[in-house]
């Protein structure tokens, strides 16, 4: 996957607006691996045995899953978890479990992902995040995110990063906006995994770049 990432492995020019501590990089023969990092509140990590549970629960709201086709059962919600996995061991990083500092268990994920449907701002690397509602309104996402941007900056040489989201998705637009990320009108898309017409098939893409970051 080279044309993601850029050509040296680490960089730590770039500072960073959150308290991040790296706590466990690892570095395979093919790029850096990061496996756990901190924030002022969180812990982002890799997913363990015990997550699928309390993750199974936030993907079953319907309130969570309002901006998706359907909730998901249990067996889609682990298959979720196991494609997370095998993303990170692809590309080094991936969607986080993060859980508070102040208290142990899955509050939901944070992070990086490289969508696999064709569009013409891709390839590309998508920070995305889906937190069970206890830790909405917290800040907790856009905590989260910053220390995966920085991530991707810093840790793996990405040049931009994206998300999107549906047009009516009003909280994690707002996400998106608090991280600093621009929004240009013609990049809408409409999804195509979405049949037409869906009402949640119209989509916003906003897109940060490195240099656009500030410290
Ligand atoms: C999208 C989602 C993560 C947004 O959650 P959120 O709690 O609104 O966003 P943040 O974690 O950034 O928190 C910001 C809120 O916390 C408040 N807040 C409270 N304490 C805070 C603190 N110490 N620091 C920062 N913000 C704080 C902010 O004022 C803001 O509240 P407001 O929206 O009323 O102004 C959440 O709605 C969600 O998980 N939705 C379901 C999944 C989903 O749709 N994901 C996106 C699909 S693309």
């Amino acid at each position: 996957m080279g044309w993601l990432f850029g050509p040296s492995p680490v960089r730590s020019h770039h500072k960073h607006v959150v308290d991040v501590q790296a706590i466990d990089p690892e570095f395979s023969r093919s790029g850096p691996r990061v496996e756990a990092v901190r924030t002022a509140r969180l812990l982002l990590r890799r997913w363990t045995p015990r997550d699928r549970s309390p993750f199974a629960e936030i993907n079953a709201d319907p309130e969570v899953m309002k901006y998706f086709r359907a909730p998901l059962e249990r067996g889609d919600s682990d298959a979720f978890i196991d494609r997370i996995e095998a993303g990170f061991n692809t590309h080094g990083f991936g969607l986080w479990a993060v859980e508070r500092l102040d208290q142990t268990g899955l509050i939901g994920f944070v992070g990086l992902s490289v969508p696999s449907f064709e569009a013409s701002f891709a390839p590309c690397v998508e920070v995305g995040w889906r937190l069970a509602k206890s830790a909405w309104g917290c800040g907790y996402a856009t905590e989260a995110a910053r220390c995966a941007i920085n991530a991707g900056f810093d840790q793996f040489g990405v040049d931009e990063i994206v998300s999107f989201t549906s047009t009516a998705n009003a909280p994690s637009i707002a996400v998106m906006r608090r991280l600093g990320m621009h929004h240009d009108p013609a990049d809408d898309f409409d999804h195509p995994m979405l049949p037409a017409g869906h009402p949640l098939q119209s989509h916003v893409l906003y897109r940060l770049s490195r240099d656009q970051t500030t410290d």
